[in-house]
């Protein structure tokens, strides 16, 4: 094993380098949009209260409210969209609830009241909607996000869904909801762009079948004042594999006229990787711990995540078949690993565990599949940001870590908005024992992007114990100085702890320019190599 923080070395020969990086400057793939960068944070256990809002009147530093730590942290991150408030959450939420002044604002059974077993806090079961779409908005003004509201189908009339559009964005005097709004403080209006109907409809957003969906898609998005911009509807896309429902819902959607594409934004797309078991699919049983785990599982999640290659193109594939110009664009708003309970950071806390170095090379697997493939990817939402699953940030009262997961999406900030870059990576694959059979895993993957002069690289190296050293060539460049930030730890169960908050971190040093480029990317490692060119 590698030295703890073998990082990346230093230029020399390319004697004995084992792998090739190869990136083509001159074949560029896409802009990779900002907001596939993106993040989620549903009204679910800690998630909102206690993650994101800690209150007025709490001895935890805030912004009106909201936790200080969170936003200077997501600042950094360059955080471009946040999804809210759901999630299953969405499609029983009344967003009438959360509006008005706060004392007067009604206490409702939480979604996931019947989940919530442990000792957490009264809130998380009841609902007290001091965090509804005004301090929502407020939140991702104060990080420099763009909003993503998630509307109920399932409960709430497609009238319902006009008046939260009226609220956010009639202009300033113009209706009754834009004074409500006013008087709350907010008198612009609040221009939410981006729209979910629903979320997982074919399942906790009211189990209907693709074509019943489309129906009420219809229903919800025809004729929706759009107050002079851009309002992006989202349609509640497949689970996983399911292309039947991707079909479905575009047959049905065509039936009225091909012109009905467009007015579709996106397609969202939910995968989580939790079926550890190397057998039968059980929601409960496959799944494993988060933090104690053999290397066969570290590479069966790898495994599960990496699918997200081929639901890309599979998905994209049958959106073609009615979709001919590609006018919709998927929007992964949900992704990650999804463990079992019993990894909390915070005891009680619901759907919340404790990302440690995989989850971090997970995610970085993950980025670069997105960075891949930026024709087809619009939007993609990190299931979810804080005191979730895999979550960027832990807090609990006056607690906060960032996570391994946290500096990854920290690494990748600069692939935002750039020329995705198509690169060729050529490594010996993993070889491993699963359950007395030989399988095997992609040795090294990532991706490439060109914003202005600077090219982002990001490497994953997901072999447990081998480093690779790698030759790198940057085809049509000249490098003008550059530096090399890992993500790495000679235990490859290591994670964050309010205690503990420093075991997983990034270290970064200077690229030394010399031809060959070679450096050695440390086993379990995410890499970032950022160059400046002549
Ligand atoms: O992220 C947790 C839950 O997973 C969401 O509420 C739901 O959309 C998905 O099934």
């Amino acid at each position: 094993m590698f030295s703890q923080y073998a990082g990346v070395r230093p230029l020399r020969a390319a004697t004995g380098t084992d792998s090739r990086i190869e990136v083509l400057l001159g074949e560029p793939l896409g802009t990779i949009s900002p907001n596939i960068y993106g993040h989620f944070t549903e009204n679910l256990g800690g998630v909102i209260y206690d993650g994101v809002w800690v209150g007025k009147n709490s001895k935890v530093p805030n912004i009106d409210g909201i936790r200080k730590e969170l936003v200077e942290q997501m600042r950094k991150i360059k955080a471009p969209v946040v999804r809210f408030p759901g999630g299953c959450f969405a499609d029983s939420y009344d967003w009438r609830d959360g509006i008005g002044p706060p004392e007067k604002r009604p206490r409702r059974t939480n979604f996931w009241a019947g989940e919530e077993k442990g000792p957490s806090a009264p809130s998380h079961r009841y609902d007290p909607n001091e965090f509804g779409t005004n301090e929502f908005v407020h939140f991702c003004k104060l990080i420099g996000s763009q909003p993503y509201l998630a509307a109920n189908v399932r409960s709430l009339p497609a009238e319902e869904f006009y008046r939260w559009v009226e609220y956010c964005n009639s202009p300033a005097g113009s209706t009754t909801l834009a004074d409500v709004r006013a008087e709350a403080g907010y008198r612009d209006p609040f221009g939410v762009r981006f729209w979910g109907v629903g979320n997982e409809s074919w399942g906790c957003g009211g189990n209907f079948s693709p074509q019943e969906y489309a129906e009420e898609f219809r229903r919800f998005t025809t004729w929706v004042p759009s107050y002079g911009g851009d309002l992006s509807f989202i349609g509640s896309g497949p689970n996983v594999d399911d292309w039947s429902w991707t079909r479905g819902f575009l047959e049905e959607i065509v039936r009225k006229g091909p012109w009905a594409l467009r007015g579709i934004y996106g397609l969202a797309l939910h995968h989580y990787a939790w079926n550890l078991s190397r057998g039968p699919e059980n929601w409960v049983q496959g799944k494993r711990d988060a933090v104690s785990f053999e290397p066969v599982e570290w590479y069966e999640l790898l495994r599960e995540g990496d699918r997200m290659e081929s639901l890309i193109t599979g998905h994209w594939q049958v959106m073609g078949e009615i979709d001919r110009e590609h006018h919709i664009k998927l929007v992964v708003d949900e992704w990650g690993p999804w463990y079992k309970p019993g990894s909390e950071a915070t005891p009680g806390d619901i759907i919340e565990q404790m990302p440690t170095l995989r989850d971090a090379v997970f995610s970085g697997m993950t980025l670069d599949i997105f960075n891949r493939n930026p024709e087809k990817v619009a939007m993609a939402n990190c299931a979810q940001l804080i005191n979730c699953l895999n979550s960027l940030y832990l807090a609990h009262e006056d607690k906060f870590v960032v996570t391994p997961v946290g500096h990854v999406l920290g690494m990748y900030a600069a692939h935002q908005g750039g020329q995705g870059l198509r690169t060729l990576f050529s490594s010996p694959s993993v070889n491993y024992d699963r359950d007395g059979k030989p399988a095997t895993f992609w040795g090294l993957r990532g991706s490439a992007s060109l914003n202005q002069k600077n090219l982002c690289l990001t490497v994953v190296n997901p072999h447990v114990s081998e480093g690779r050293e790698t030759e790198i060539v940057l085809r049509g460049a000249t490098v003008r100085s550059g530096s090399v930030t890992t993500l790495t730890h000679s235990d490859i169960h290591a994670h964050n702890t309010f205690e503990r908050r420093d075991v997983v971190t990034l270290h970064t040093s200077e690229l030394k320019i010399a031809a060959p480029l070679v450096l050695t990317f440390p086993p379990a490692s995410v890499t970032a190599v950022n160059v400046d060119l002549a």
